[in-house]
């Protein structure tokens, strides 16, 4: 079962044009494009005349004509002509979903309600492109949604999965802290580092070279929403007590956690950082070192995914790095059981 009243990230805005794009979202396929106004719309994929998908179609003006027999929507799902005659049938409608977007992702309300602005995850630093520069792509895995979270809760996988990049030593052998926070609906796991080698996706970033201090602050938003608050800086300069901290490097790292079907899930992702603002040759790195980072979770997380739906008793042994994955499995029961899941 998805947890549909929530905001989910359904496409990265470079993505789409008035070419159709056709994604499968908590198990429904949705149409997205932009109308020739430049707007983004997202519709049901499937025309209600014989059942066709509506992403096959083609974007006139502002409204979508079914690739079949034309029956042609607006940008509310509308259903505003059909062929051969002038009465429109009243259930030819499609459904239309809400679509926000910000900075280089789309999010979708996948709620059938009204949608809830004020669960919309804000990303700021995705949006001030003065003060932040972020290069953002996603992938698609074959593999259950939770195994997703789980990845991404416990970073202490990186020593030994990214090894390559990010990953080194002390990212597995530093104790994290942990919180809960039930009321605002989201996870914290905290790692501070203190002088430890700085891996090469921040090396060759940030120029900084040998030792440095290096913190990870988790906040996870369940179910769709993940952000990395990653702090590179010479050893001992901590942030001054004013919170002013202009001798770091940060980096802000974002997922979107998208179910697709009940085996497989979208992983968003986007960097933004405060140093290197608008430099190409920056960007190009990062993205190619992200994109290679994502592949080693993919390749991971569907080879997980075969082998635990095979042996779907796996006894599982969890220890202290756990806690941040745990918690979010609580939270997302919590919020199944308050949904009336099982
Ligand atoms: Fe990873």
């Amino acid at each position: 079962m998805f947890l549909s009243d929530n905001w989910y990230v359904a496409a990265l805005g470079a993505e789409l044009t008035t070419k159709p794009l056709s994604r499968q979202i908590l198990g429904e396929h949705v149409a997205i494009f932009r109308n020739e106004s430049g707007r983004i719309v997202a519709l049901a994929d499937q025309c209600p005349h014989r059942g066709y998908p509506l992403s096959l179609g083609t974007v006139v003006g502002d409204e979508l004509v079914c690739g079949y027999h034309g029956f042609t929507f607006d940008c509310t799902g509308t259903c505003v002509a059909v062929p051969g005659q002038d009465r429109i049938p009243s259930r030819a409608d499609v459904r239309s979903y809400a679509v926000v977007e910000q900075g280089p992702w789309v999010w979708i309300w996948t709620g059938r309600g009204e949608a809830e602005m004020s669960l919309l995850p804000s990303t700021p630093w995705l949006v001030d492109t003065e003060n932040w520069s972020s290069v953002g792509g996603v992938a698609k895995i074959d593999a259950a949604f939770d195994l997703l979270v789980d990845n991404l809760l416990d970073l202490s996988h990186e020593t030994f999965l990214h090894n390559g990049s990010i990953g080194t030593p002390e990212v597995a052998s530093t104790p994290i802290e942990v919180e809960a926070d039930e009321d605002s609906r989201v996870v914290r796991v905290f790692r501070h580092m203190n002088s430890v080698d700085c891996p090469l996706f921040y090396s060759r970033t940030t120029g900084l070279e040998g030792k440095v201090d290096r913190w990870q602050d988790i906040e996870y938003s369940p179910p769709g929403y993940y952000l990395l608050h990653s702090r590179i800086a010479p050893v001992g300069q901590p942030p001054l007590p004013d919170g002013t901290d202009d001798h770091a490097f940060h980096m802000k790292i974002f997922y979107g956690l998208t179910p697709s079907t009940e085996d497989s899930v979208y992983d968003f992702w986007a960097l933004a950082r405060d140093f290197c603002i608008n430099d190409d040759e920056i960007d190009r790195f990062l993205e190619k070192m992200q994109t290679g980072v994502v592949q080693e979770d993919v390749d991971a997380l569907n080879i997980l995914q075969i082998r635990t739906s095979r042996v779907p008793e796996v006894n599982e042994v969890s220890i202290k790095i756990d806690r941040g994955g745990l918690s979010a499995r609580r939270m997302l029961a919590t919020m199944s059981d308050a949904r009336g899941h099982p």
